[in-house]
């Protein structure tokens, strides 16, 4: 898109750039902004918190704010921070990118433009910086204009100290970010905002202290004093952007939002797309995953078919739990169908290992992973040794932070593509419902384990689901390699199943069967007192 010339100023034109800052946008930057970021622009409150999905355009709306500034404010110190060094630069390119681009601005720089601190001829200044985690370099300037890009991904100290920069000149505040951490400066500004919002607008009761008159038709936050705006991915798919060669394609790419939800954890997606701070605790996976996966007509199998693949996966009871393998075959569509559940408790490892080979026989499994978290050697060199019918078949897995995360979130990703069908087995649902998660503070990963209090619920039929998913992952990927065989027909895309279910096929949500009900299901809470505790198996664990 052409921008305008020296030719095309004229006092009307430039009274429009002046006051209008998406005119400005479009006829100078050549951008035109989308209606959720015109908004914002057009919004003089100098106090904003904008809560945003991952690539609806944030960066990009507040680089068009801030050359628009700097065009229609003399002798202003704008300050701008990214939480690192490549988003400074990135966004430090993108605004000189803008000024470049249009002679009438490209002429107003004064001097060589450096990242640290560009000067214009009307006696502005802009500084970008990426302070790390100290508040050190950002004191000292004073600011008319702070704008923190991913402020919730901004650490305290320097939030706290670019804060006290604005003090002196009542500088403005932007924030913009995508969700990150509960608690922080960043979401207790925004949820401040966000509820005075909802109050002025009548979508949230006003609390008993509440003055009236201070919320009806005031959406500024009553303690921190910022206006809020809070924008998911909906809205991003929901948009085009015209490119060079005329064509149109929405904001945001409905294939990589679809990609990100089957691939994500839940929390994660939460976060990232709908703009919306996850609980730090809670269930591991979806309800709806785990019950859509259910076949409530099929019996449990002892023996293979000839000419299918089959796989297994053991977790082994280490002190007062319980072993669990879960054998599996490949169907002809790609799904891997449980076909036969083996649970062992206070049974000797000669017995559990003799167990684990007549199946592994019976079966003619292909491939076995087990849990070697804890486990000795030797049981691992029994059962894939020359003797075995699982000789050189095992694969051993230990269960450190990340791999167990990867083992998860593999078995995640496959109930979300519907590539997966189990019975309806009370413990294995149980166990799967209630496994939890915890964030881990400062990491990718999250803390994955049994719920606390709940006697005979552990985490050994979702270890060893997790370990079996593992099977249809690397028949998948892998191919014919290491002995994994091929499946023809099997689409590489996760949302397979989904797209391709054939009529009537059953979906999960209210199930009608009277042995599983969510929300009802018992739980067996035994106290020490109680006359039941010595007749549990798992006397020892969780009390
Ligand atoms: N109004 C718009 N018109 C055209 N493209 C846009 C617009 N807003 C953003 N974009 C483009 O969308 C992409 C994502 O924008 P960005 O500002 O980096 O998103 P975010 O900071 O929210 O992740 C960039 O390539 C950007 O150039
Ligand atoms: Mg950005």
């Amino acid at each position: 898109m052409n921008t305008l010339t020296f030719e095309d100023l004229d006092e009307q034109v430039e009274d429009k750039l002046t006051n209008d800052p998406v005119y400005f946008a479009e006829k100078m930057l050549g951008i035109i902004l989308h209606w959720y970021q015109i908004i914002v622009i057009q919004d003089p409150f100098p106090y904003k918190a904008m809560c945003w999905s991952r690539q609806i355009g944030k960066s990009t709306l507040v680089a068009v704010y801030v050359v628009w500034y700097i065009f229609t404010n003399a002798n202003k110190n704008i300050l701008i921070l990214s939480q690192d060094r490549d988003a400074s630069r990135r966004f430090y390119n993108q605004v000189i990118g803008y000024v470049l681009g249009n002679e009438i601005l490209a002429q107003s720089i004064k001097g060589e433009a450096l990242q640290s601190i560009t000067r214009f001829n009307n006696g502005t200044q802009m500084q970008n910086k990426a302070p790390g985690r100290e508040g050190k370099s950002v004191r000292g300037d004073a600011v008319d204009l702070l704008i923190i890009d991913e402020a919730d991904f901004i650490a305290e100290a320097v939030f706290d100290a670019a804060e006290q920069t604005t003090a002196a000149r009542h500088g403005a505040i932007i924030l913009i970010s995508t969700p990150n951490k509960k608690g922080s400066t960043f979401h207790q500004y925004f949820q401040d905002g966000f509820d005075a919002y909802k109050k002025a607008k009548g979508l949230m009761p006003l609390d008993e202290d509440d003055d009236p008159k201070y919320f009806i038709g005031h959406p500024v936050g009553f303690v921190f004093g910022f206006k809020t705006y809070h924008y998911g991915y909906q809205i991003g798919m929901d948009v085009n952007v015209t490119l060079p060669d005329g064509s149109q394609r929405p904001q945001l790419s409905h294939v990589i939002v679809n990609r990100m939800k089957a691939k994500s954890a839940y929390w994660k997606f939460q976060q990232e797309y709908e703009a919306i701070w996850a609980e730090d605790i809670g269930s591991y996976f979806h309800a709806d995953d785990i019950t859509n996966a259910i076949d409530e007509t099929y019996s449990m199998e002892n023996f293979g078919k000839p000419n299918r693949i089959y796989y297994m996966g053991v977790d082994f009871a280490k002190h007062v739990d319980k072993t669990v393998a879960l054998i599996g075959e490949i169907l002809d569509d790609g799904r891997m169908k449980i076909v036969h559940i083996y649970e062992a408790h206070n049974r000797n490892w000669v017995k559990q290992k003799e167990d684990l080979k007549i199946l592994a026989h019976n079966f003619g499994i292909s491939r076995a992973f087990l849990d070697g978290t804890g486990v000795g050697d030797a049981l691992f060199d029994d059962l894939n040794g020359v003797d075995s019918p699982l000789y050189n078949k095992c694969e051993r897995i230990i269960f450190t932070t990340p791999t167990k995360n990867n083992v998860y979130q593999n078995l995640s990703n496959l109930l979300r593509a519907g590539r997966l069908i189990h019975p309806h087995h009370k413990q294995l649902i149980d166990e799967m419902m209630y496994l939890q998660y915890e964030k881990m503070e400062g990491t990718q990963y999250v803390r994955i384990h049994e719920p606390k209090g709940m006697v005979d619920i552990g985490d050994d039929y979702p270890d060893a689901y997790a370990l079996l998913g593992m099977g249809l992952a690397k028949n998948l990927l892998l191919g014919s390699f290491q002995g994994y065989l091929v499946r023809k027909n099997i689409s590489p895309y996760p949302n397979f199943w989904e797209a391709n279910k054939p009529e009537g096929t059953p979906k999960g949500g209210a199930i009608k069967n009277p042995h599983w009900d969510v929300k009802g299901a018992k739980i067996h809470r035994l106290k020490k007192k109680d006359p039941e505790f010595r007749k549990s198996r798992y006397k020892h664990r969780n009390l």
